[in-house]
């Protein structure tokens, strides 16, 4: 069943295109977006004022790119918590206040019970989630489904960006729910996130690439990730996610926040991994780039077509990926080369990714 590939997270890389595409599939009628599978009452979106995205790991940081969606389509302050604690502080909660609980599984016993904590003070509960029938989906007020199908890798990976599609999709429910965007636009925005599937076929095609690298980079002891804006979470991810398989230490940090104390960790030898796709923070990120490099980092710095030839003038690698169709967007391409440098180092390690020690597929203990 791993279909010719060695691994089940090599193959379940490799089907994020169907992924994807899957979870955009049938979207759009009659001018308007439709969800109808959340089964809510659809005037209740547009009522929502604040929105909370509680979840844990992988999900969570899917839930960071929901957010900037959030705040940027439909115009509502949004929160992103870890699940475990959320549930043991007092938020402040009310009808108005959407909650968004996201889930592969569906059984992560934090985000359930977070979920629940909402709903006792009548806050509406829509769960993203990719299994159909599960305990979070069963539990929630609506669900918006994922279509990865079944994710087997310990490691997340095409249920990751198949969240962060569910949440543009609700971002953008919102904010026509709320009347911040008309149906001209949301389809024009629907249109080009059809792009992705292609664009990610493109971005597969990297692999030898990113294997040389993962050659190169397989003993380096500590490798820091930075990001900004939607290439935060990414970052996060990608240390998340080389952390996991290959068992090397490995953190993200906000780029902008490097000289207020991660930078004191750069010496001969760092390597260091930039998100730097072009948009309105890629000046920003260059410049965090010569201070890494300035201090003895080596860079290996994730670009996109419209920034690659800066960073070649300043990275000691660039990869160079398609320009996402929306800004938005851009970490469903950007988090899959991380993938497969995590994926490589730890194979070149002799790592068993599948199922890398003292993890479990789904955490149902807290
Ligand atoms: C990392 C990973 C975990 C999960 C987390 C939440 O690769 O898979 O961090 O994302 O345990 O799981 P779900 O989404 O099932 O609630």
């Amino acid at each position: 069943e791993k279909q010719g590939y060695d691994t089940f997270m090599l193959k379940e890389i490799h089907e994020q295109p169907r992924a994807v595409a899957d979870t955009l599939l049938g979207r759009f009628d009659e001018g308007r977006l439709h969800l109808d599978e959340l089964q809510t009452d659809e005037r209740e979106f547009g009522r929502v004022d604040k929105v909370f995205v509680l979840a844990c790991g992988t999900s969570r940081y899917a839930g960071m790119v929901a957010k900037y969606a959030i705040e940027h389509w439909a115009g509502i302050p949004c929160e992103v918590e870890e699940a475990s604690e959320f549930r043991y502080r007092d938020p402040i909660l009310d009808p108005h206040t959407l909650v968004i609980a996201i889930s592969q599984s569906g059984e992560t016993t934090d985000t359930i019970a977070a979920a629940l904590h909402a709903r006792d003070q009548r806050a509406p509960v829509i769960a993203l989630c990719n299994i159909v029938g599960s305990t979070l989906a069963r539990e929630a007020d609506g669900v918006l489904y994922t279509h990865a199908g079944l994710e087997v890798a310990v490691a997340s990976t095409k249920a990751f960006t198949t969240q962060i599609v569910g949440g543009l999709l609700l971002a953008l429910y919102l904010a026509q729910q709320r009347g911040r965007m008309y149906g001209s636009e949301i389809e024009d925005i629907l249109g080009r996130l059809q792009q992705i599937p292609s664009a990610l076929e493109q971005v597969l095609e990297l692999d030898g690439e990113i294997r040389q690298l993962a050659e190169q980079y397989q003993a380096v002891p500590y490798t820091m990730f930075i990001g900004r804006h939607v290439g935060l979470p990414i970052a996060y991810e990608g240390a998340l996610k080389l952390k996991e398989i290959s068992y090397l230490h490995a953190e993200a940090f906000a780029a902008g926040e490097m000289k207020h104390g991660p930078i004191a960790l750069i010496e001969d030898g760092s390597l260091v991994v930039a998100l730097a796709a072009a948009g309105h923070v890629f000046g920003k990120m260059v410049s965090n780039i010569q201070e890494v490099r300035a201090r003895g980092a080596s860079v290996l710095a994730i670009g996109t077509e419209g920034s690659t030839a800066d960073l070649k003038a300043n990275a000691d690698h660039v990869l160079t990926l398609p320009e996402a169709p929306h800004e938005l967007a851009g970490p469903i391409l950007s988090v899959v080369p991380l993938q497969l440098f995590a994926y490589h180092i730890a194979t070149l390690r002799g790592e068993d990714v599948d199922q890398p020690r003292n993890l479990a597929k789904t955490v149902t203990v807290e």
